[in-house]
């Protein structure tokens, strides 16, 4: 078995590890990053597409936003649909000018790898065997396989940015974590279509047979969902049956949404999940490895992001001055952020979507809150800072 020693030992080429790599690198700090899929899986899975603008200008100020910045579009608002209408929630109007950016999670990761790569810094895909020793002590070690040789990378940390199913969170023994979820009776059905966009701006829908949302990646594409069941069968779903149904969630009268090849389809479930402290001894835990909430107030991403600029700016002043406060209160800092897009993103799900026993009373709920959101300027500028992202830190 082979030894190599670096500073920061990251688990995980998500938009957690790869944007903590990047932004370690600009304080002068080492770091190796082990991915157990391959780049190609990895630049090709489709999740997210909005992004805060907190989100841009740091990755922008990071030297990581060049193509965000050329090819994200610029939304300065939401529509919320319901009872056959649609109502548009002025965000930047309301939320101090601030906006949200639509671009690719994976564009992001391909760009965070090119950089990485031309960097000429460890970056190595389709490893096996990841496992974490040593987290009470001041050498924590992450064994792993790669090429088929068995490693060994000794650190001064480990960040755990390995994803909800990853290997990180798991490792730190019973009792010391306590976790808090929510399952949903629900998932989406998600299809990305060579088609322009019908609408400017992302659309919300409310509709009696379930939620439906529309979305984009470019002028070219359309990324759309619709509400299922979580273990939706995709095999009962032919490209015609997406399409009607989307047309009778989305479409309004005189208006149908433009139709076109599906090039992707898959179902996501949905949960809330958090784990606290995101810490244990020498191991960090970032982004979706902590904490994971249903899509719909879009807040994954820019969670993960936001923990990595915390835990970025923590091991840099420790590097420079041993000073540990920052990691210290990395997790309680980290907290306040995720449990606030924790109540945003469920309360937005159970706003939007069909109760799974459709009770009329919930119903009469949702289109209440609903009717008031978009027509009361104070609950309309509660959900637009919410949605464009609050300042915390
Ligand atoms: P991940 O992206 O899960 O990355 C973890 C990485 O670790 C992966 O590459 C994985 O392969 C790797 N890994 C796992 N186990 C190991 C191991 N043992 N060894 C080595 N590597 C390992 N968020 C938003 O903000 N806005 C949105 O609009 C939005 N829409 C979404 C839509 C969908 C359909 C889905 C599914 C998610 C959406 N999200 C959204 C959530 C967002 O995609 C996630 O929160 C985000 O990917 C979290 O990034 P991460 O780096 O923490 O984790
Ligand atoms: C997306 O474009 O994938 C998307 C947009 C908004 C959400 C979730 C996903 O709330």
């Amino acid at each position: 078995m082979s030894r190599t020693r670096t500073q920061v030992g990251i688990v995980g080429a998500g938009p957690a590890g790869l944007t903590l790599a990047h932004l370690l690198q600009l304080e002068g700090i080492e770091t190796y990053i082990l991915e157990d899929r391959s780049r190609e899986y990895v630049e090709a899975r489709i999740r997210a597409g909005v992004i805060e603008q907190a989100i841009v200008d740091l990755l922008v100020e990071a030297g990581a936003g060049a193509r965000l910045q050329h090819e994200g579009l610029v939304h300065h608002g939401i529509e919320l649909q319901f009872a056959g209408e649609r109502h548009r929630i002025p965000l930047s109007d309301l939320a101090g000018g601030r906006a949200i950016v639509i671009y690719g999670q994976t564009e992001l990761v391909k760009d965070l790898i090119r950089l990485r790569l031309e960097s000429g810094l460890p970056l190595h895909f389709e490893v096996s065997g990841v496992s974490v020793h040593e987290l009470e002590t001041e050498r924590p070690l992450i064994r792993y396989r790669h090429e088929g040789r068995d490693e060994e990378l000794e650190c001064d940390v480990i960040a755990g940015c390995d994803g909800f199913h990853g290997i990180c969170r798991p490792s730190i023994p019973a009792g010391v974590l306590s976790e808090f979820s929510r399952g949903y009776p629900f998932g989406w059905l998600g299809i990305l279509a060579e088609v322009a966009p019908s609408n400017d701006e992302l659309v919300y829908a409310h509709h009696e047979r379930g939620f439906a949302l529309s979305s984009l990646r470019s002028p070219e594409l359309s990324r759309l969902y619709i509400q299922c069941r979580p273990d939706e069968d995709l095999a009962e779903w032919p490209d015609d049956r997406i399409w009607v149904e989307l047309q009778t969630r989305l479409g309004l009268e005189g208006r149908t949404l433009a139709e076109g090849p599906i090039l992707e389809k898959g179902v996501t479930g949905m949960r809330s999940y958090v784990c606290e402290p995101m810490r244990y001894g020498r191991l960090f835990l970032a982004g979706d490895a902590a904490h994971i909430v249903p899509p719909t107030g879009a807040k994954g991403l820019n969670l993960a992001l936001h923990d990595v600029r915390v835990l970025a700016d923590a091991l840099a002043t420790w590097h420079r001055s041993e000073d540990a406060s920052g990691l210290d209160a990395y997790s309680d800092t980290c907290m306040r952020r995720v449990w606030r897009a924790e109540h945003f993103s469920w309360w937005m799900t159970q706003m939007l979507h069909r109760p799974e026993d459709g009770d009329p009373f919930d119903l009469k709920l949702q289109l209440s809150q609903l009717r008031y959101v978009t027509t009361s300027r104070a609950a309309a500028t509660s959900l637009a800072e919410n949605y464009v992202g609050l300042d915390m830190v």
